[in-house]
């Protein structure tokens, strides 16, 4: 008997019973053209489940103009959520060349910020065609469980790793980048978040489309004092300002987009 795929079949039963006897679906990674925009996307869910939204929306399955959801989580940040909120607490990345602890500047939160509302469907758990308060009806579009490559729940806490095992998020870039030591005697091997790079994004028509010149700062999670790294540093929600695929805000040949932060 396969290890692994018993653990799986385990984890299935688990997330099935937690959201509601919905049946746990294993997503396949979508094709699609990055800077298109959300509609041509994997984050137009109607791409994803069988049965779309009633009146073929898009952003309903995230943002609503009224009614949006009320949660304590989410308080900090609320763009009109429309999606059930995952309202689970998290265990930060740790290790011991890791600056985000050892000096101070975790956020409470890990997920503060864009970060949850991610995790509101790369939990493994909450369905993803859950939207406008109305729960989705059985096997469609419920959520996708497992920790795999290419598999939709980055942070899936069923199987005991949550973000402990995915790049550091939710804390302040800013204290990093000037305390960063390494294993060496380089000084800091994080850019300062003024730093500018520069992409050529893919976008047609109404999206971004030719080269832009950002800085690391843009990438970031603005609280007021703090530039938080948060997943919306490395990836677009809305498919538009990314070069190619997986959502990423720069390119995975040459790994330019770890060089985008890392000096390495
Ligand atoms: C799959 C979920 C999802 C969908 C679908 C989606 N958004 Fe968003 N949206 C987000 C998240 C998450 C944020 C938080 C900021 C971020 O991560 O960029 C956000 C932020 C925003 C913001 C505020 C910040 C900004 O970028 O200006 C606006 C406005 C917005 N979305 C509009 C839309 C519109 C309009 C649509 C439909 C055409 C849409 N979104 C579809 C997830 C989504
Ligand atoms: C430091 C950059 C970075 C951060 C931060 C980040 N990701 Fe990713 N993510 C990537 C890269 C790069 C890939 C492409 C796959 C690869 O190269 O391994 C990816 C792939 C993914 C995938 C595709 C499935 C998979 O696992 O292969 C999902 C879903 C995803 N990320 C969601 C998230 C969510 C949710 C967060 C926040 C909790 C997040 N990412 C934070 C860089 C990042
Ligand atoms: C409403 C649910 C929902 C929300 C909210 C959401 N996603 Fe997704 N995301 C999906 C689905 C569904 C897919 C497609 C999964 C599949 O088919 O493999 C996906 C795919 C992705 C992918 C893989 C894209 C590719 O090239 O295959 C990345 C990366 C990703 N999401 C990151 C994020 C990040 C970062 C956020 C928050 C800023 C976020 N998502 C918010 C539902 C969501
Ligand atoms: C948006 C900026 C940004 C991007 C993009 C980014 N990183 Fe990071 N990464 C950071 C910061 C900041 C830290 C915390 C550095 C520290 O504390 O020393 C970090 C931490 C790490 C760590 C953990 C270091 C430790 O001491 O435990 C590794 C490994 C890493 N990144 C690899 C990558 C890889 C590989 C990629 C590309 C897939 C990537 N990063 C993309 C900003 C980024």
């Amino acid at each position: 008997m396969n290890i692994m795929k018993n653990r799986i079949l385990t984890v299935v039963c688990a997330a099935a019973l937690s959201a509601g006897a919905l049946a746990g679906v294993a997503l396949a990674k979508q094709t699609y053209t990055p800077g298109t925009g959300v509609s041509n996307s994997p984050h137009n869910i109607n791409n994803v489940v069988t049965n779309g939204d009633e009146y073929g929306r898009v952003c309903a399955y995230c943002h609503t103009p009224h009614h949006a959801i009320v949660s304590g989580a989410i308080a900090e940040y609320n763009p009109l959520w429309s999606h059930q909120v995952n309202e689970e607490t998290y265990t930060p990345y740790a290790s011991r060349t890791f600056d985000g602890g050892s000096v101070d500047n975790m956020q409470s939160d890990p997920l503060v910020g864009p970060s949850r509302l991610c995790m509101s469907c790369h939990d493994g758990v909450i369905a993803v065609s859950q939207h406008y308060g109305t729960a989705p009806a059985a096997g469609n579009g419920s959520a996708a469980v497992g920790d795999n490559w290419n598999e939709i729940s980055v942070g899936d806490l069923a199987f005991g790793e949550g973000l402990t095992n995915d790049h550091p998020i939710g804390f302040d870039y800013d204290a990093v980048a000037s305390t960063d030591k390494g294993n060496g005697t380089l000084g800091s091997g994080i850019k300062a978040a003024n730093t500018q790079f520069s992409v050529t994004l893919a976008g047609t028509g109404v999206n971004y489309a030719g080269t832009h010149d950002r800085k690391i700062s843009d990438l970031m999670y603005n609280n007021g004092s703090k530039n938080i790294m948060t997943c919306a540093s490395c990836h677009d929600v809305h498919n538009n300002e990314n070069p190619e695929d997986y959502l990423l805000i720069n390119k995975q040949a040459g790994s330019q987009i770890c060089l985008t932060c890392h000096k390495k």
